[in-house]
């Protein structure tokens, strides 16, 4: 497949990429950008561990061809915060225990900011319906839902 050039800015960073049509915006975080915090899990669209933001929305990045995200913001894990100062909403996943194997928290972490950015934490309920995308092997939900309600309050 012919490469197309791609420009795209990643967590605040312009870049100007090539890539084949086919190369989904996962693969093209974890292979041509080394940006490994965002996890494969299924591979298409059932668990969640692949979220990142695109202009601010979440989307599933196994879902979403590279090529698509032309001139857009791209945010992932590795834009949230760092080591030096996590994100409240990391410090919150600490605090609460949000995770175990820790695979899902990546992913897990981006739909909790956007599910507060988006306006859909006014209840435990509402966050349980947003986050359902957002599969936990470990079975932390309880758990994420009070650190996301922590962080909005
Ligand atoms: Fe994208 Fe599972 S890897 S939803």
């Amino acid at each position: 497949f012919e490469q197309q050039p791609l420009r795209v800015q990643i967590n605040g960073v312009a870049q100007q990429l090539s890539v084949e049509p086919r190369v989904t915006l996962l693969d093209l975080l974890r292979e041509q950008l080394n940006l490994n915090g965002t996890k494969k899990g299924c591979d298409h669209g059932q668990c969640g561990a692949c979220t990142v933001h695109v202009d601010g929305q979440r989307v599933n990045s196994c879902l979403t061809l590279a090529l698509t995200t032309e001139g857009c913001k791209v945010t992932t894990i590795e834009g949230m915060g760092s080591v030096e100062k996590l994100h409240p909403m990391q410090e919150a996943f600490i605090k609460h225990d949000g995770f175990q194997c820790g695979y899902c928290t990546p992913g897990q972490i981006m739909s909790a900011v956007a599910c507060i950015n988006e306006g859909h934490a006014n209840s435990p309920d509402e966050v349980r319906e947003y986050m359902s995308g957002n599969i936990c092997r470990c079975g932390a939900y309880a758990n994420i839902v009070e650190a996301i309600m922590e962080v909005k309050s």
